[in-house]
């Protein structure tokens, strides 16, 4: 029998989703300013919101980095000739596609090794290419990347890491060099480093992409609430928080925030928890930073990561960037 052509490697605990959720709603609602990480967005119903987020046409940056990539992929394959394409939080793999079909037409390209939270999207996506791509392993991992970064260990080398989407803008300064470090000790001579960043711009436009007129991102934000009160046993009401979102100037981030509409007191269950919310308060949701050339290609130099190639749209308003491992890792 040949071997299957996809596989799902479960690296998650089992009781993953309550106990690290549990800890995150534990730690950022007891801080005096109250905080829950953004991967909590990511149920089917989130995913479902985000892919609508994609489409909407205020928030630019799916459609130019999918620009960005259709352009410079072929560029992209035949700088690394990739036998393997490893994607950190793969999500629906939609833009992923332009690069297995430049790295197939090199012919250098035998597997496809997705990681991802959710095994519904791995499942997905992963009988989709099979089917699509005839000759490709499909070597999918359940991990959450901030903890675990192991590559199968059947993938092929030279290996291209991608992160896509601009999902490093959720990362603060401090947690990014964290990844990048893992990054790099994953990373052969031979290796590369795909980065999709959204760029600082106007003020506007940056919150617009946001705060978005039919105000799906807003139901996108309030779903975390949702989410906590059907794995917590949480009692939040979603309609008294209003969806916010701001350009903090200083860090050069979008927030994205709810504010509480009346002073209320919110119980978690699961948790033993009760929360005090004052009328108007402000819990932050997602950070959403934005970058600049000078600052990303420092803080990746910095971690041992050389950018060979730097591709934005015309207007700058995304960039795609290509990393390798620098000659002399840093400590
Ligand atoms: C998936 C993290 C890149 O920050 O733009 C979209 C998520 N939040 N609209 C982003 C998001 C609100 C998105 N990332």
């Amino acid at each position: 029998m040949p071997a299957p052509r996809f596989t799902l490697a479960q690296r998650l605990p089992a009781d993953y989703l309550a106990s690290s959720l549990g800890r995150d709603v534990t730690a950022g609602l007891s801080a005096a300013t109250k905080i829950l990480p953004p991967k909590w967005f990511y149920d089917a119903r989130g995913s479902e919101l985000f892919e609508q987020i994609t489409r909407l046409p205020e928030y630019y940056p799916t459609r130019v980095e999918q620009r960005i990539l259709t352009r410079v992929a072929p560029e992209i394959a035949a700088a690394t000739r990739a036998a393997t394409v490893f994607e950190l939080g793969s999500g629906s793999s939609r833009k992923t596609r332009l690069l297995l079909d430049a790295l197939t037409e090199r012919g250098t390209l035998q597997c496809y090794a997705p990681l991802d939270v959710s095994p519904s999207a791995l499942e997905q996506a992963g009988a989709a290419l099979i089917h699509d791509y005839p000759a490709l392993t499909v070597s999918a991992t359940v991990a959450d990347f901030e903890a675990d970064l192991t590559l199968p260990p059947e993938a092929p080398g030279p290996r291209l890491i991608t992160f896509l989407g601009s999902t490093i803008g959720n990362l603060d300064p401090a947690e990014r060099p964290e990844l990048y470090r893992m990054l790099r000790a994953a990373l052969g001579p031979d290796d590369a480093f795909l980065l999709g960043a959204d760029l600082v711009k106007d003020r506007d436009v940056l919150v617009r992409a946001y705060d978005d007129r039919q105000g799906v991102t807003a139901e996108f934000n309030k779903n975390v609430l949702y989410v906590i009160n059907r794995e917590l046993g949480a009692d939040f009401d979603p309609d008294s928080f209003t969806h916010v979102a701001l350009w903090n100037e200083e860090e050069e981030r979008i927030e994205m925030h709810l504010r509480s509409q009346r002073a209320q007191t919110v119980k978690v269950r699961a948790l033993d928890l009760s929360v005090d919310f004052a009328a108007d308060e402000l819990m932050r949701t997602e950070i959403s930073s934005k970058f600049r050339r000078d600052g990303l290609t420092a803080e990746l130099a910095d971690c041992g990561l050389d950018v060979r190639q730097w591709r934005t749209d015309k207007a700058e308003r995304f960039a795609v960037l290509l990393a390798v491992p620098s000659a002399a890792p840093e400590g």
